[in-house]
This record gives C-alpha cells, structure tokens and sequence, in this order.
C-alpha cells in the first residue's frame, strides 16, 4: 500500500485556513510523516528561518544506540521525519553497539558556519559519564562525530546547551559528585573550557532560556526513569546568585509525570515546555508532554492542558499558542462496520464499547460519515484507543476518500491511551474510515474521536 508522505507541506500549501486548530496533545502517540510514533526522545529543538528542527534518541529497539534522529515541522505538531544524524557504526567506540548515547542538542555556531551537537557518552552501564561532540554543515544532515571527554575532569551525565544573546555557549552538565554546572564552551563550540557556576544540588535533566535579560534554568530531580517534581531557578546573572530550586508544575503531578528535556523561548514573554514521558520497559513508547509555560519575572508555572494549538507563525500579536476549542466526541461503536469489523466490550471506554477487528486478513474497517466542520480546516482528532499488546499496533486512516495516511498506535496497557491524526476537515460532513495497513495485522480498537470544534 502506498502512503502519502511530504503530504502536510502540500496540504498546508494549497490551504489557507482562518483558524488551524492543529493541537499538541501531551501523552499521546505521535505519528511522524513516516507512519510512525515520532523517535526523538531526550531531545532538543533548534529553529532555523522558519523551521524548527526536533533533534533526538531513537529508541526503537530498545535503549542502547540506533540513531539521533531528525525531525522538521514548521507549526510544531506536524512533523516530517528528515533521517538520522548520527546512526550505529558496527565498530567499537562511542557510537558501536551496547552504547548509550542520549539527550543530543545542537546550536548553530555563526563564526565557523557549523551546528554542532553535544550528547551524553555512556556505557550501558552509565559507568563513563562522558560528553560527546560532531559537527555538521547543514542542520538535519549527516555529522561527523569528533569525540568524548569529561568536561574539566567532572563525570557528565544529563546534559543540556545554552546559547546567550553574545553567542557565548555553554555547557549544562549533571556531575554526579558535585552537583549540576555550568560549563563555557570555546568560540568554536567544540571543546569546554572553563566552569561558570556550579549548583551543589542533585539535579538532572537541565535547560534553560533567557527570557527579558533573566536567565531560567529546569530540571529534574534524580529518580531515574520514574518522574519527580521538576524544578527551575532564576537569575539576572549566569554566573549567579540563583533563587532557590522550585517547583513549576503541579505539585505532585511529577511534572504531569514527565522529564524536562528542553524549553523553547518564543519570544521575550512566552516558552514551552518539552518532557519527555518515559516508559522504562520500553523506551521506544515513551511520549511527549510539551505545555506552554507561564513565565512571569521570577514566578514559572505549567498548568496542564490536556490538548492545546500552537500558533508559532512569525506574527505573534495573539501570543504563541492558545487553549483548545471544545471537541465534539463521536463514539467508536457508532460507525458503521465493513469486512469483519464489530463492538468489543471495553473496560475503561466510553459508550458501549470500541470498534474491534479493525484491519487483519480480512481488513475489516469502522467508518464515520458525519465529522462536521462549518469550515475547511486544519485539525487535530484524537483516537482514543486500547491496544493492549506490548508492541506497538499501526492503522490506515482515509479521509475523506483521499491517500491513506498511516497511523501507530503505542501499548495502551489495560487502559485507553491516545494517538493524534492531524488532517484536513473540509466544510460540511467528513467521510472518515479507520483500518488497517493491509498487511494482516489488526490496528488498535478505536473507543472513541474527540474532535475539536469548528
Ligand atoms: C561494517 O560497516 C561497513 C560500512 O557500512 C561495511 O562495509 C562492513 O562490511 C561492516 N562490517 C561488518 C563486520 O559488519
Ligand atoms: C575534540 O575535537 C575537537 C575538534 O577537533 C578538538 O578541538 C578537541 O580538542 C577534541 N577534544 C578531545 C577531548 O579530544
Ligand atoms: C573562561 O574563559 C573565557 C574565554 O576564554 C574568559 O573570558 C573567562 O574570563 C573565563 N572565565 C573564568 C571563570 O575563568
Ligand atoms: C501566570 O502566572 C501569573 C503569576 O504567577 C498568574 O498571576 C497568572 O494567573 C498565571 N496565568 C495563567 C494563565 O495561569
Ligand atoms: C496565529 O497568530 C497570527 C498572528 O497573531 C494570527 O494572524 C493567526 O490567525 C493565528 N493563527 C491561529 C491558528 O490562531
Ligand atoms: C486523551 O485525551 C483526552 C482528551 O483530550 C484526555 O481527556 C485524556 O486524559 C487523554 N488520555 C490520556 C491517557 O492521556
Ligand atoms: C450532514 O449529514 C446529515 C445526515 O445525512 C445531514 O442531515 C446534514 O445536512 C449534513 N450536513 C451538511 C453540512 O452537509
Ligand atoms: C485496508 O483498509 C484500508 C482503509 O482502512 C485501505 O486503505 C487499504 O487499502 C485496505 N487494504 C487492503 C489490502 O485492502
């Protein structure tokens, strides 16, 4: 079966629409151009003209080494997979197999003309606590890995990069015996060369922005996988004094049981937050919980928004995002079924049940034929779904009797999860059928659509 890719570029073209309503929608399985949940864990954001670039750990097959991965998208929800920056060599050294190589970021360094990445060099058993460092002439090609150090002599684990308005970089760096530093990299970026400031605290994960001429810094505590309460502290200075660690989201929520992995400052009031939600046994199925932050002189907060739109167009006079409008829910077991397809009871759905049996060998398939819009737009639906395999499940979505477009579905254990199909509504009634690839297997039960209004 032929999917439709570079399909998004093409539809934005042709599209001009009031009011996209394309969400972020944090926990959910995310599907790239690729047909496949997004493998950019651990990652950063780099933005260059008027695209950002999402940087990050594949984790596919498991936790140790496959590639740094590159992802475009220029509205941050739909996202074309670009291919890997750095991939498993089959020799030994830092990028051979059984290596641990995590939370890669990249700046751009205008002097020499080069990105140039920096992530976490590991064994597997986390024993050298290295950085490491390549180079590459274009953002989302391929780079030349240089090497791995540790930085001034410290172990590096978590790490982070921050760029200031001088083009001073800097390296953010977890040494496990004395604490998290700040690290200043060298005019080329490529090596460290002295110690900006170093907090006592435990704290992992770090990030941070410069908002209005004050420095925030995020972080985790250290708990492993498992999600804690993040943290941030500010200052009018780099090199300090810095406020006191403090908790930005809702207390107890564990970050909305997340790692901070990144903050995007959007402009000099406004950033979001980028986590990462693991999932230990299987690192491949961890999500993304990104949310806007409210930044306020020295006060962060996160509230959650359970889906929100971004609106990163380079006119920003109505703010960089704003909440969703509210959905209209259409119940799975309220299509109508072809080859096979029927209700299976559910626990924890919604209505009556989830429409079963959608795809294998007889590609039996659920169709809704009113998804209402009063206008063509761009949209995000949520597919509440159970997929309670420990692997991932894929569908096959037509709307409207276009191209299919593939669809993952990540492990939704005994519960339902969700899994986001960014698409065009046209005006009036949509024509929407859920299956599968065509390949035999079965896509996840659907429970239910949440569609936004409009
Ligand atoms: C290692 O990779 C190189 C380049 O892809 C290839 O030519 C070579 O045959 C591989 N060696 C082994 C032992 O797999
Ligand atoms: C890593 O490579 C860069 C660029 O060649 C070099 O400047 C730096 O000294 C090297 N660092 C180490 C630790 O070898
Ligand atoms: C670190 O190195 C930079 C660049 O060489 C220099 O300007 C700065 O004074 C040094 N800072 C410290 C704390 O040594
Ligand atoms: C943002 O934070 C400020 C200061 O803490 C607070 O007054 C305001 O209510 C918050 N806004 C939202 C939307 O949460
Ligand atoms: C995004 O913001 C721009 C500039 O403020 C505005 O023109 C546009 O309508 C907004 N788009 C959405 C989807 O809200
Ligand atoms: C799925 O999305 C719905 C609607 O946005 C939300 O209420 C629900 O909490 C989400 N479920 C999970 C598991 O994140
Ligand atoms: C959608 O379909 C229903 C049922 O066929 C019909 O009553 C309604 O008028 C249609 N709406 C539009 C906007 O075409
Ligand atoms: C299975 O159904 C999907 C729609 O869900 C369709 O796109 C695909 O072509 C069908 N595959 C086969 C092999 O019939």
């Amino acid at each position: 079966m032929q999917f439709r890719s570079g399909v998004w570029a093409a539809l934005l073209a042709c599209v001009q629409t009031a009011s996209a309503t394309l969400q972020i929608v944090p926990g959910a399985t995310w599907t790239a151009s690729n047909g496949l949940h997004m493998q950019a864990h651990g990652g950063g954001l780099i933005k260059v003209d008027d695209t950002f670039y999402l940087v990050g750990e594949d984790h596919t097959n498991g936790a140790a080494f496959q590639n740094v991965n590159c992802y475009s998208s220029k509205d941050l929800v739909q996202w074309e997979y670009q291919g890997a920056l750095l991939s498993l060599t089959n020799t030994t050294g830092d990028l051979g197999p059984s290596r641990v190589v995590e939370r890669p970021k990249v700046l751009w360094n205008e002097r020499t003309g080069k990105y140039v990445m920096w992530m976490h060099i590991d064994s597997s058993s986390y024993g050298e606590a290295k950085v490491g460092v390549a180079v590459g002439d274009t953002v989302c090609g391929k780079y030349e890995y240089l090497n791995s150090s540790q930085p001034l002599g410290f172990q590096s684990r978590d790490m982070g990069l921050f760029q200031d308005d001088d083009g001073t970089a800097y390296l953010l760096s977890e040494d496990r015996a004395n604490g998290l530093r700040i690290d200043r990299l060298s005019d080329d970026y490529l090596t460290v060369v002295n110690a900006t400031y170093l907090w006592p605290d435990h704290i992992e994960a770090p990030a941070m922005i410069k908002i209005a001429n004050r420095y925030y810094m995020f972080g985790s505590h250290l708990t492993g996988w498992t999600p804690n309460d993040n943290v941030y502290t500010t200052s009018t200075s780099i090199t300090g004094p810095w406020s006191s660690w403090t908790i930005f989201a809702q207390s107890g929520s564990l970050t909305y049981q997340s790692q901070t992995n990144y903050v995007l400052k959007l402009s000099n009031s406004e950033a979001f937050y980028l986590g990462d939600r693991w999932i230990s046994s299987d690192l491949g199925s961890s999500s993304y919980i990104w949310l806007p932050l409210n930044i306020s002189g020295t006060s962060v907060s996160m509230p959650y928004f359970s889906s929100w739109v971004p609106n990163v167009s380079e006119a920003t006079a109505e703010g960089s995002w704003k909440v969703s409008p509210p959905n209209s829910v259409y119940e799975g077991e309220t299509g109508t079924y072809a080859n096979g397809a029927k209700t299976v009871s559910c626990s924890g759905c919604s209505g009556a049940g989830s429409a079963g049996w959608l795809g294998g060998p007889s590609n039996g398939t659920v169709t809704f034929h009113q998804i209402s819009s009063s206008v063509d737009t761009m949209t995000t639906i949520t597919i509440q779904y159970r997929n309670g395999d420990s692997a991932p499940r894929f569908g096959a979505v037509v709307i409207n009797g276009g191209t299919p477009v593939k669809l993952e579905y990540l492990p939704s254990g005994s519960g339902v999860s969700n899994s986001t199909l960014h698409t065009l509504l046209q005006k009036g009634n949509n024509t929407i059928t859920f299956g599968g690839v065509g390949d035999t297997t079965y896509a996840a039960d659907v429970d239910r659509l949440i569609v936004p209004v409009s």
